[in-house]
């Protein structure tokens, strides 16, 4: 029988911290962001916006780490392509505000991560940036927030990391069990029994 689990392939995701700064093929660069692209969102409005730089472009790049904090600042510069996510806070048909924008951004994100993970790819999302640094730095109105940013690039050996970094991309990060946060009728009552894994 044909195994059509994405369970697999997902789970092979993960953020690491060590980047090769072997740049990303444009067609690679293509096809997550076509993955992005597929998504759903509220009225399809699509609502996201990806900027994004690489190393080819130390100028533009070098601002982008600087809209990091510095925890991230410390791996993320080796990484070889940074992506700015936005996300358009009003409806495009009547400038009413999208109360939706994030989820749905966050959505087309999902697809990204999962094409990158297929075409060999790893990717590192961070929340910690200054978005006001962002805003500034790119020229942007208030008509979008900046959602997140990612480092984006192949798996590498963790030179120029410290140890304690390199460490980290030693063990994989833990999960809950479905028992924790999937429930039946009333919130606490774990909809499959409490064994899940
Ligand atoms: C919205 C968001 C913000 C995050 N911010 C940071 C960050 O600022 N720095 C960092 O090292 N990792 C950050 N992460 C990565 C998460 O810590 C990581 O995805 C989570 O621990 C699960 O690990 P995994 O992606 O390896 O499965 C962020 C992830 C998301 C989705």
């Amino acid at each position: 029988m044909k195994n059509n689990s994405l369970i697999g392939p997902l789970s092979e995701r993960w953020s690491p911290y060590s980047f090769s700064p072997e740049p990303v093929e444009p067609e690679k660069l293509i096809s997550i962001f076509e993955a992005a692209r597929r998504a759903p969102s509220s009225m399809n409005e699509q609502p996201w916006l990806f900027i994004f730089t690489d190393r080819s472009e130390p100028e533009v790049f070098g601002k982008y780490v600087d809209f990091l904090y510095d925890g991230n600042k410390a791996w993320a510069v080796y990484a070889p392509v940074l992506i700015v996510i936005l996300a358009r806070v009003n409806f495009l048909r009547n400038g009413k505000p999208n109360r939706h924008a994030f989820y749905d951004t966050g959505m087309a994100v999902a697809n990204l991560l999962a094409q990158a993970t297929a075409e060999g790819l790893y990717a590192h999302q961070m929340g910690g940036f200054y978005p006001e640094r962002v805003k500034t730095g790119l020229g942007l109105d208030d008509s979008v927030e900046p959602v997140a940013m990612m480092a984006l690039g192949y798996k590498g050996d963790g030179s120029g990391l410290s140890e304690e970094l390199r460490d980290r991309d030693k063990v994989r990060r833990p999960r809950k069990n479905l028992s924790e946060f999937v429930f039946r009728g009333v919130p606490g009552i774990p909809a499959f029994g409490e064994d899940q894994k």
